[in-house]
């Protein structure tokens, strides 16, 4: 219920975004909301805390100082920030959060076992950025919230974006680990970190196994290496590459540019998955310009769509089925006698929001999983920016550490 003005802080990729929101206050919503968004340079994401920290405090520095009248602070009132860093971190409070590890390609490695929310603060007070800093969240958890605020049938919350992850609302009884204080609502928010999901039972390739060994994290992160976006287009790569070596599919010698790990990313692959033009000129342009290929021929262009098509449904049919997990542990996959309660999930992520033949095949296998009469109470739904608003939500509802005059 509080209302005002809360910034938040979302990095959990190779961009993060810095959003202010106006809180309506009262349930009443978001009355306004800006955001900027920023590439993180990729020498940064190998490099010091201090560098990427610093980095990012500077650039929040400059969206603080373009802020409208409208979103000044109400007086005796420091801003606030929520915090959505989106990597595992063990977490005995929303104030505070150490990193357990790092994935989706960073690889800082003296952030690991450090508080992140100290490291930020450290950096803010190091460049004069005087906020108040003390709620941390996963994305998951942020989009949970902030779907649960607008619509609160939302049971669940699935990422998948650069990296894959997903959060649900769990009895506390049914959580062992937990020997915290017991919340009044019973509940709890359990963000299950499935990108780290191992067993034998995946479907794993060679091509998984050569990428995953060659990978900055290697045996960590196996279901996310077969189901997000920092990955697929990779697995598309190795498989093209390996179709040159030893059946000379684009002629007699291999594309150079082919042997280049992650030269092909997945909007590519997206874009190539689309093609519906008769002589498949997008995948031909793709060819061309990122793999530096010409001339190819029909055949070899639907070649290609196959190799996509295969990879993305077997990560989309993937995702389904963890969901579907997750729905199974709740009790949601069954047909309950009486009112049929309404399931929502919240998702969000770019390979989500932009890859159509990827979404589809996930809704697809959802309901093929769930049988249809149980799949007309479950809704998914896209959390635009869930996690960003989720923080920010997070951040208004424990604002009264906040006040100035604490400082
Ligand atoms: C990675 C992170 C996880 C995050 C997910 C989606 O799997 O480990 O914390 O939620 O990516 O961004």
């Amino acid at each position: 219920n509080e209302k005002g003005v809360f910034y938040a802080l979302d990095l959990g990729g190779t961009n993060f975004r810095i959003l202010r929101v106006h809180l309506k206050g009262e349930g009443g919503g978001l009355a306004a909301q800006e955001f900027t968004e920023v590439s993180i340079p990729p020498n940064l994401m190998v490099g010091t805390s201090d560098e990427l920290f610093g980095y990012i405090v500077e650039e929040v520095l400059k969206f603080v100082a373009q802020e409208g009248e409208d979103f000044h602070p109400a007086v005796g009132r420091k801003r606030e920030l929520g915090f959505t860093f989106s990597f595992p971190v063990m977490q005995t409070s929303i104030a505070s959060g150490t990193l357990i590890r790092w994935t989706k390609g960073f690889n800082v490695e003296d952030t690991v076992g450090q508080d992140v929310v100290v490291k930020l603060n450290a950096a803010m007070e190091r460049k004069g950025l005087d906020m108040c800093n003390q709620r941390q969240v996963n994305d998951t958890v942020g989009t949970l919230a902030g779907g649960r605020y607008t619509n609160k049938d939302v049971v669940a919350s699935v990422i998948l974006g650069t990296g894959t992850n997903a959060a649900y609302v769990e009895c506390v009884q049914a959580i062992p680990k937990w020997h915290g204080p017991l919340p009044k609502s019973g509940e709890m928010v359990v963000n299950t970190e499935w990108g780290n999901f191992q067993t034998s039972h995946l479907p794993l390739t060679e091509y998984d196994h050569a990428l995953d060994a060659e990978s900055i994290n290697p045996g960590e992160q196996i279901f996310e290496k077969i189901i997000s976006g920092m990955y697929l287009g990779e697995i598309v790569r190795r498989v093209l590459c390996r179709l040159a070596e030893e059946a000379s599919f684009f002629g007699g010698s291999v594309p150079p540019k082919l042997k280049v790990p992650f030269i092909l990313q997945t909007p590519d692959m997206s874009v190539m998955h689309h093609d519906m033009s008769p002589d498949l000129k997008l995948v031909g342009n793709k060819l061309k310009d990122v793999l530096d290929i010409s001339n190819s021929s029909l055949k070899v262009r639907k070649v290609v769509i196959e190799v996509c098509n295969i990879v993305a449904t077997r990560g989309a049919r993937l995702a389904a089925a963890g969901l579907f997990g997750i729905l199974k542990k709740i009790g949601r996959d069954t047909v309950k006698t009486g009112e049929q309660q309404r399931s929502v999930i919240a998702m969000d992520g770019g390979l989500f929001e932009h890859y159509t033949e990827f979404r589809k095949s996930l809704e697809n296998t959802l309901c093929e999983l769930l049988g249809s009469e149980v799949s007309e109470h479950i809704v998914i739904e896209h959390a635009n920016d869930g996690s960003g608003i989720g923080a920010a939500l997070l951040a208004a509802s424990h604002s009264k550490y906040c006040q100035a005059d604490e400082s």
